[in-house]
């Protein structure tokens, strides 16, 4: 995989993240980070990030299993991508109803998701476990970004991001051997998906409502007692 991410793009120093994006200091954004596997598979997958300004820094906290972990710990590198609610959550649970397109960094070795309205690549430069938390700190050292209108706000969306926020933390908590929170997360998943799906309308994004539901369920049956 050797291919850049086609046309449309701006390239902008690093030290513009904060203007070009919007960014504010302290603000948990929800991105989708992308990372090379061992193999040199493209990986991505949902997170949570904040930015520090002074010097610009990117900080991340995959859990302490998660490939994103094992992948920035060996390859101290990966990619911050902007990216859609509807593409956060087939990045968070792997449904395969969106298909994720990669294309390659220009300043690292890194995999960048082509359908991302942009694009930060950096270098990872500490690490510290905090619990079952890998804390990441993180250089930026190329920024490029899409000039495109924004689309509307849309509810639905967003209560689609929160649950699969709560489904993607059941397996890792029952794994933990704490059921108890296993079971709130999932229950606040149902009922966040089903606001969700009142408000999604016919389209694409109801079929990511409609996968999500299938998970879930299926969550359910693998734990139900
Ligand atoms: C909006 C959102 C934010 C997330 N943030 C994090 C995060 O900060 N850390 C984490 O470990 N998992 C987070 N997750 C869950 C992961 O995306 C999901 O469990 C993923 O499959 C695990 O990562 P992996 O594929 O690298 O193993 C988030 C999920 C969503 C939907």
């Amino acid at each position: 995989m050797d291919t850049p991410c086609g046309s449309g793009w701006i390239s902008s120093q690093p030290s513009a993240l904060f203007e070009a994006l919007g960014l504010e200091e302290g603000v948990h954004y929800e991105v989708v980070v992308t990372t090379f596997g061992g193999g040199g598979e493209p990986h991505a997958a949902a997170m949570g990030c904040r930015v520090l300004r002074q010097p610009p820094t990117i900080l991340l906290r995959p859990h302490a299993s998660s490939q994103t972990a094992r992948n920035i710990q060996r390859s101290r590198c990966g990619a911050v991508n902007v990216a859609s609610p509807e593409y956060i959550v087939e990045a968070a649970l792997d449904l395969g109803v969106l298909a994720l397109s990669f294309g390659v960094g220009e300043a690292v070795e890194a995999p960048v998701l082509c359908e991302a309205y942009a694009v930060v690549e950096f270098i990872a430069e500490d690490f510290t476990v905090d619990d079952v938390w890998l804390q990441v700190r993180c250089r930026p050292v190329a920024l490029r970004y899409r000039l495109s209108a924004m689309r509307p706000y849309s509810r639905s969306s967003s209560l689609l991001v929160e649950a699969a926020v709560r489904l993607s933390r059941v397996e890792p908590f029952l794994s933990m051997g704490r059921r108890e929170e296993a079971l709130r997360f999932l229950s606040e998943a149902r009922s966040l998906l089903e606001s969700s799906a009142r408000l999604a309308g016919g389209g694409s994004l109801a079929s990511i409502v409609d996968a999500v539901r299938e998970r879930l369920y299926s969550v359910e049956r693998r734990i139900s007692p």
